[in-house]
């Protein structure tokens, strides 16, 4: 048997913003970064719905370039494969409704893989993928073109600090390491979390890291409802600091 570290180094802290990337949005973002089962998922909706934005997720783009990598017999440990199959790969950006939530789908193909992308042999693949710093770019540019669809709720690993790095609205979820574990089991998953923290953390391209003047919520004994809460609390005092 395995055993894993129950501690994990803390997240590091992005210590600047870049000033030329400091520009005005079009429309409102809301960055939700976080560890793995941290909430960001439930929440991120949750605060969607709560303020009819449109939910964006970031680890399902990963998702599933890591699934079209598989399917195409691209070998994801071939870091310049990957990259030339993400440069030459047909997607397109739509953004769907579903029982009152918006959300932004990226089709490859005019397919999206909603079932494929969660299989244990996608999970295995997609942190490899998302180490090639052309696809960090490639998801980076993707997911700012996200905005045409309107205010967004955008979860992820990098958003506050690399993507949306000039929004007001960032926010860092995490819980303790056996409480991520419980959840992940509850839905049925057996994941090495500790791992996953690892190697999304201290991957050289845009690693998770807490952006500045992000507020950080641990939420290992909250409810989803008092985390959403906490979340629409927040987001509401910044809009009015702002305005
Ligand atoms: O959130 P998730 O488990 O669906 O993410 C899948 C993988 O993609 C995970 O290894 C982290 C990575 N990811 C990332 O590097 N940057 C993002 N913005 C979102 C996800």
């Amino acid at each position: 048997m395995i055993c894993l570290p129950t501690e994990r180094p803390a997240p590091k802290m992005a210590v600047s913003v870049r000033q030329n990337e400091k520009q005005i949005l079009k429309n409102i973002v809301i960055a939700i970064d976080g560890t793995s089962a941290s909430g960001k998922s439930t929440n991120a909706k949750l605060v969607a719905r709560a303020l009819g934005y449109v939910y964006v997720d970031t680890g399902a783009m990963y998702r599933t370039l890591a699934w079209y990598c598989l399917k195409k017999r691209v070998d994801v440990t071939e870091e310049k494969a990957v990259a030339t199959t993400c440069r030459h790969w047909k997607t397109k950006l739509i953004c769907v409704e579903n029982n009152g939530l918006r959300a932004v789908r990226l089709l490859v193909d005019d397919y999206f893989p909603e079932t494929e992308i969660r299989t244990p042999e996608t999970a295995a693949a997609v942190a490899m993928v998302a180490a090639v710093p052309k696809v960090r770019e490639w998801m980076k540019k993707t997911q700012r073109d996200c905005i045409q669809f309107g205010n967004l709720v955008m979860e992820g690993r990098d958003i506050g600090t690399n993507v949306f790095p000039e929004t007001d609205y960032k926010f860092y979820l995490d819980a303790k390491l056996e409480e991520r574990s419980a959840r992940r089991a509850a839905d049925g998953v057996n994941e090495n979390l500790a791992a996953r923290d690892q190697r999304d953390s201290q991957r050289k391209a845009a690693p998770l890291m807490i952006a500045l003047g992000a507020k950080v919520i641990d939420n290992s004994k909250l409810t989803s409802e008092q985390t959403s809460g906490l979340l629409l609390a927040e987001i509401h005092k910044r809009m009015a600091a702002v305005i």
